[in-house]
């Protein structure tokens, strides 16, 4: 999935090109204009345009009044003959500020670029200013990616000599006046990216001298007016994700030059003639990608096509059958992309395996198996190759020596087997080797990685994660001065860890068998995430670690660290920190104290003593704490309810007495009301994520839902006097377990608030009084325990209550002084103490806590690696990208499942 965004990204970066190459051509040189000085008055419209400007990077710093020839300013051209300013170029300056109307005195004024400003009308509102339009001698205007919004006036077809009219990525929104089929010299029209609307007029076939036509994500609807199958000039034509329907017909042929053809994700109805494609002798690029074109000959179509270049058929349905070829005419082919097809074949029976002009090759989903042929030796052009995500049921033994060009290998989730020892020896051997992404994750690949990686000094990207890869991590890995990301997580890598190469900012090492201690240097000052966890790394974490100012992750989870965290002064980017299951001792980090951007902290199942810190509250973006089984003891510093983003607290099985505190109401993300949750970026996808365990029910924690674990366990500590009552506002907490305390007094009264309960543990304290009747409301709690108290009188009524005890008929054990129903004890006399019940629920209970707590510290687990998809994939992949963000999200979620299912696997280990 993750090919076709960067496929659409390629083909947004194609479209560009072709743009800033049209626009280029027609740029003139900058003004040399030996003889002719500037004119006064335009001189002065000049000046006055830069006076309603704001120039804060002084771009128009020549602009000035003593420089007399104002021909010779910064972004001015004048005619050579005339003297008169012809052109105006202020494109991609982040000018901002207002465009004065003195520009309408540059009469003579061909070109105007304001593209990339942020300048707005001379009202300044960002509507188009209609002045512009009397700018007669315009040919060429340009005000793509700018504020400008609303109608775009009819009166622009005033502007009878435009040739090239860009207004893509605008907000101009609304119907296209058809006044603009006026402009009957206008060859370059690109309203891609904008909010248009309603049906494309037809009156714009008028535009015979139309060459390009770009529509894409604009929301034109109805149907593609047929009279545009008449522009016979047109060379470039973008529908590109709009919704318009009728362009799949015949007619699509009498476009006879056009060159490139973009139609995907356009909601067109599936067809199986594509025979127009063979009348287009020009063609060069065509993507159909989500187009329904299973009752197509695709290929055998295509391949009369000899002058196609680029042929992207993402999520085409195509047939499965193997079109094989007799003759493939397609010798300039230099990308194809036919990921998300379910071919379902093997890969050496393809019809292209033998075309060498081919340099980009998508494959990822095709369900493609068997071993690559060793034609894939020969395809000395190959740049890139993506086999993502098929099933794991290919072999890739082809020798790559030859292909020098070799830019990016994925293979993630595809290979049956594999010995990365022999693969990497396999890899291009050139000169100046020009890998860069080599990624092999999910594929049971065996073997040793090889000292002789460092030899690939270009390669940014290695991802091996989750195969069975042994033997050390090679020293030779510092040689590649280029790598920014590894990820050899979920291997059975052993021995220390090496230094690392310089540059790297991302390292994933977990669940491997690392040992020994860290490297008191790891060389790689530039680090933002470093997860070492589960591994068997021992002795103390050096401190040179404060010297990674930039980490943002930082997971040493499941090993064997000792000693005190290092005193580091700060690390103020710091957002994930889990420590959990190690030996570390000492105090609550101090450090933390300067970590404010703190989101999850993780320090639970080690030996931290001493009292938590009054300044707790300082870290105030803190969401996730567990501090669970340390020795921490004293009290619950109130100040804790200062971390009003707090939603999962754990301090069980400390030494903490004292009371609760009581502004417990200030905890506002563990309410209903506190919604943000709901537009975390996280996770935005319905596949399971996680189970957790809140005692006896095992909770399927869905999509967004992760994000929505609200939870309070303060049990197995000292803790005394009352439950607060006001620990009922909290009315979006899903667990709360108090139990194994000395908490006296009662149940607060209006429990029944808290309506999202699903788990409620106070057993084993010293409760008094009754249960409140209120308990009943809680609709979706699905574990009670209130045993071991001292409450009495009758149990409320209540389905949900009735069907908790027929699960659990222990929940109420150990408070002998309660009666009526479920119990079989009448409420006028006195039963005694039940032994033998609580001796059971002894046994019981244990395991069910052990539990419990693995269970939470999976939820972290997971949760790193929910933010590791987020840094590892989301962050480079999806950086330029704008619009297609709900395909990248889908990507995102994609990465999120996989690492999910891994976690689930872990967990169940
Ligand atoms: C100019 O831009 C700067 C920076 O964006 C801003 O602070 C300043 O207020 C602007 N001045 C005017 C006159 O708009
Ligand atoms: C104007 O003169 C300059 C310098 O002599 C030259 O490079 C340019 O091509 C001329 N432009 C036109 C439009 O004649
Ligand atoms: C290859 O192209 C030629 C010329 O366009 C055409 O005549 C021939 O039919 C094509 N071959 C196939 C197999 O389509
Ligand atoms: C590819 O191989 C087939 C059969 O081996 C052959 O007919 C065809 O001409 C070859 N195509 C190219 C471009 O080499
Ligand atoms: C992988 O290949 C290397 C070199 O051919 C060989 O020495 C090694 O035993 C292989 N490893 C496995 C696990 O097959
Ligand atoms: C790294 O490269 C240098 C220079 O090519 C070489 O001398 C050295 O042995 C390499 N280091 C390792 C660990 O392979
Ligand atoms: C390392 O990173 C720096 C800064 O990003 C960059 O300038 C440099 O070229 C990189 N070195 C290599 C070998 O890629
Ligand atoms: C408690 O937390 C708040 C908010 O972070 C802070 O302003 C205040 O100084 C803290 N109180 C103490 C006693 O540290």
């Amino acid at each position: 999935m993750h090919r076709s965004v960067a496929k659409l990204l390629a083909s947004l970066l194609a479209t560009v090109a072709i743009f800033s190459i049209a626009a280029h051509a027609r740029q003139p040189q900058p003004a040399h204009a030996a003889g002719a000085s500037c004119l006064p008055h335009e001189r002065d419209a000049l000046l006055a345009i830069k006076q309603a400007v704001n120039d804060t990077d002084d771009v128009l710093a020549s602009w000035q009044r003593r420089h007399k020839h104002c021909c010779r300013w910064w972004g001015v051209t004048c005619s050579n003959e005339t003297g008169h300013v012809i052109e105006l170029d202020f494109g991609g300056t982040d000018l901002d500020g207002k465009i004065s109307p003195s520009l309408v005195s540059l009469e003579h004024l061909q070109y105007l670029s304001l593209s990339n400003t942020n300048l707005l009308g001379p009202d300044g509102t960002s509507l188009f200013p209609e002045f512009l339009c009397s700018l007669s001698n315009l040919r060429h205007l340009d005000v793509s990616a700018t504020q400008f919004s609303g109608r775009l006036p009819a009166q622009i077809a005033n502007i009878s000599n435009l040739e090239y009219l860009d207004l893509s990525d605008t907000h101009f929104s609304g119907r296209l006046p058809a006044q603009l089929a006026n402009l009957s010299n206008l060859e370059y029209l690109d309203l891609s990216w904008t909010p248009f609307s309603g049906r494309l007029p037809a009156q714009l076939a008028n535009l015979l001298n139309l060459e390009y036509l770009g529509l894409s994500i604009t929301q034109f609807s109805g149907r593609f007016p047929a009279q545009f199958f008449s522009l016979s000039k047109l060379e470039y034509l973008d529908l590109s994700g709009t919704s318009m329907s009728g362009i799949l017909r015949p007619q699509l042929g009498n476009l006879s030059n056009l060159r490139q053809l973009d139609l995907s994700s356009m909601q067109d109805t599936p067809t199986s003639d594509i025979s127009w494609l063979t009348h287009l002798h020009f063609l060069e690029y065509v993507d159909m990608s989500y187009m329904n074109l299973s009752s197509a000959d695709v290929f055998l179509v295509a391949n009369t096509s000899t002058s196609l270049k680029t042929l992207i058929l993402i999520n085409c349905s195509l047939p499965n059958a193997n079109q094989s070829l007799t003759h493939v005419n397609l010798t300039k082919l230099e990308e194809l992309d036919l990921s998300g097809n379910y071919l379902g074949h093997r890969i050496e029976t393809c019809w292209f395996w033998n075309l060498t002009s081919i340099k980009e090759l998508g494959l990822d989903s095709t369900y493609l198996y068997g071993p690559f042929p060793d034609a894939l030796g020969g395809m000395t052009s190959l740049r890139q190759l993506h086999f993502t995500n098929n099933g794991n049921l290919a072999t890739m033994t082809v020798d790559l020596k030859n292909l020098c060009d070799l830019e990016s290998l994925t293979l993630d989730g595809s290979l049956e087997s594999g010995n990365l020892t022999d693969f990497v020896t396999k890899l291009p051997h050139c000169s100046s080797s020009k890998l860069r992404y080599l990624s092999s994750d999910n594929n049971n690949m065996a073997g040793m990685l090889p000292d002789m990686v460092g030899h690939f000094t270009s390669l940014e990207e290695l991802s091996l994660y989750n195969n069975s890869i042994s033997g050390a991590i090679p020293t030779g890995l510092v040689n590649c001065t280029s790598l920014q990301s590894v990820a050899l997580g979920l291997n059975q890598l052993s021995g220390q860890i090496p230094t690392l190469p310089r540059n790297l900012t991302e390292v994933d090492l977990s669940m491997n068998s690392l040992s020994g201690p860290l490297p008191s240097d790891f060389g790689a000052p530039y680090l933002t995430g470093l997860s070492l966890s589960s591994n068997y790394i021992t002795g103390h974490v050096p401190r040179p670690i404060c010297e990674l100012k930039n980490l943002v992750f930082l997971d040493l989870s499941k090993n064997r660290f000792v000693g005190e965290f290092p005193r580091c002064s700060s690390m103020p980017n710091l957002n994930f920190l889990h420590l959990s299951n190690n030996n570390f001792s000492g105090n609550f980090p101090p450090m933390l104290q300067n970590c404010a951007q703190l989101i999850s902290l993780d320090l639970a199942m080690n030996e931290f003593d001493g009292a938590l810190p009054v300044w707790i509250g300082d870290i105030a973006n803190l969401q996730f704490l567990q501090l669970n089984q340390n020795m921490f003891y004293g009290d619950i510093p109130a100040n804790i309810t200062s971390l009003v983003l707090l939603q999962q607290f754990s301090l069980a099985s400390n030494n903490i007495s004292g009371s609760i505190p009581s502004s417990l109401s200030k905890l506002i993300a563990m309410t209903q009301k506190y919604l943000p949750r709901q537009d975390s970026p996280w996770i935005e996808d319905k596949a399971n994520i996680l189970s957790v365990v809140m005692k006896h029910q095992e909770l399927k924690f869905r999509g967004a839902a992760v994000t929505d674990l609200v939870s309070i366990d303060l049990s197995l500590n000292h803790l005394t006097g009352e439950i607060p009552d006001e620990i009922t506002s909290l009315n979006g907490l899903l667990s709360l377990n108090l139990s194994r305390n000395h908490l006296s007094h009662k149940i607060p009264v209006k429990i029944g608030d808290m309506k999202s309960l699903e788990s409620l543990d106070l057993s084993r304290n010293n409760i008094s009084g009754e249960i409140p009747t209120s308990l009943s409301d809680l609709t979706y709690l699905s574990s009670l325990d209130l045993s071991n108290n001292n409450l009495a009188g009758t149990i409320p009524t209540g389905s949900q209550l009735d069907t908790l005890y027929a699960e659990d008929p222990s929940m109420y054990d150990g408070n002998s002084r309660l009666c009526g129903r479920p119990l079989h004890r009448n409420c006028s006399c006195n039963s005694p103490p039940e032994h033998a019940n609580q001796q059971r629920s002894e046994n019981f209970y244990d395991p069910v806590m052990f539990f419990y707590i693995g269970i939470t510290s999976g939820f972290v687990v997971g949760l790193w690696l929910v933010f590791c998809a987020f840094l590892f994939k989301r962050a480079w992949r999806c950086a330029y990208f704008r619009l297609f963000d709900e395909l990248c999200d889908k990507v995102y979620v994609f990465a999120v499942v996989t690492w999910g299912r891994i976690n689930t696997k872990t967990t169940a280990s």
